[in-house]
């Protein structure tokens, strides 16, 4: 397994002159851009991020100041190909293992419950999606809940849809392999059942089972987009730590498309910091930042 560390790291190498900065003309550029993209608010306090960020992009199309980079991205036809590059750029994928956790209790003491009861002694076939899913982390511990329940449960069965608008880090999420550090909040006989070692022991690095990796789809998907190509009846749908980034309208939007994909009765659950973004009409709340769809 190559070097996952490496790969989770978005940060540059050598450092440019001081003085290489962003003039504000290509700051307000770079913010409208990404902005009209992907609802990602880059306000002025942004801007030592960006150039950080931007930095990488500015070498690997071999140019010599953030100045050239603009010029080859707005005027010398970059556009086209720099766009998705500079999306992966800017995004902060920041994201762990059993994040907020009392999430992963409603799934065990609610939502599984709840898919259970309905099926009446049937098959119970849960649907979840995980709406801006990072590098697999949030995806793969749903993952690792449930695929305990389904182990005393053999009626149960269950797949995860883990969606984001990042290209490089959605290809770190299928590929499913993490620093050994990483997975550290995953408890240890979750740890001895759905993690694999690399035979290399310098590596230092941890994969997902297959037979966790095969409950779990990844699909690239921007919540700016007027609809998404995803089920009418998901079972819950996890959107956590993404509507911080954006405006007050563009999150009640986006709320609002994703409400069009739960099943009545279906569960939404928001990061913590994002709790009162849930206020809607069609939405009783649980617990802080967690809805149910009535
Ligand atoms: C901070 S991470 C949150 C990860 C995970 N949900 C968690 O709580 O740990 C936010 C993710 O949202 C993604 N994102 C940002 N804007 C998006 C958009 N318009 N559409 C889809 N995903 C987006 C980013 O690429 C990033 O991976």
């Amino acid at each position: 397994m190559a070097s996952a560390s490496a790969a989770l790291r978005k940060s540059q190498t050598a450092p440019l002159p001081p003085s290489d900065s962003l003039s504000d003309e290509d700051f307000l550029r770079i913010a409208e851009l990404v902005g009209g993209h992907t609802g990602i608010r880059l306000p002025a306090g942004k801007r030592t991020m960006v150039e950080g960020r931007i930095r990488k992009r500015m070498r690997a199309t071999g140019q010599s100041s953030f100045a050239d980079y603009c010029h080859y991205v707005f005027e010398d036809g970059g556009l086209a190909t720099e766009v998705t590059h500079m999306i992966d750029a800017v995004t902060t994928n920041k994201t762990d293992f059993f994040r907020e956790p009392e999430h992963f209790d409603v799934l065990r003491r609610h939502i599984v419950p709840d898919c259970l009861s309905r099926s009446r002694g049937g098959k119970a076939a849960l649907k979840v999606w995980s709406a801006a899913a990072s590098n697999g982390a949030e995806a793969y511990t749903i993952a690792m809940v449930l695929a305990d329940m389904a182990s005393r449960e053999r009626r149960f069965d269950f797949s995860i849809l883990g969606t984001d608008i990042s290209t490089d880090i959605l290809a770190q999420a299928r590929r499913a392999v993490y620093p050994a550090d990483f997975v550290a909040p995953v408890p240890a006989e979750m740890q001895r059942r759905y993690l694999m070692h690399s035979r290399d022991p310098a590596a230092r690095e941890v994969r997902i089972v297959p037979e966790l990796r095969r409950h779990v789809g990844f699909m690239h998907l921007n919540l700016m987009d007027d609809s998404y190509a995803v089920d009418g009846d998901v079972d819950a749908i996890f959107l956590r730590n993404v509507l911080i980034y954006f405006d007050k309208p563009t999150q009640v939007a986006v709320v609002g498309r994703l409400l069009r994909h739960l099943r009545p009765g279906g569960y939404l659950l928001l990061g913590h910091s994002e709790s009162m973004i849930g206020a809607s009409l069609r939405l009783k709340q649980l617990a802080p930042s967690v809805f149910k769809l009535v």
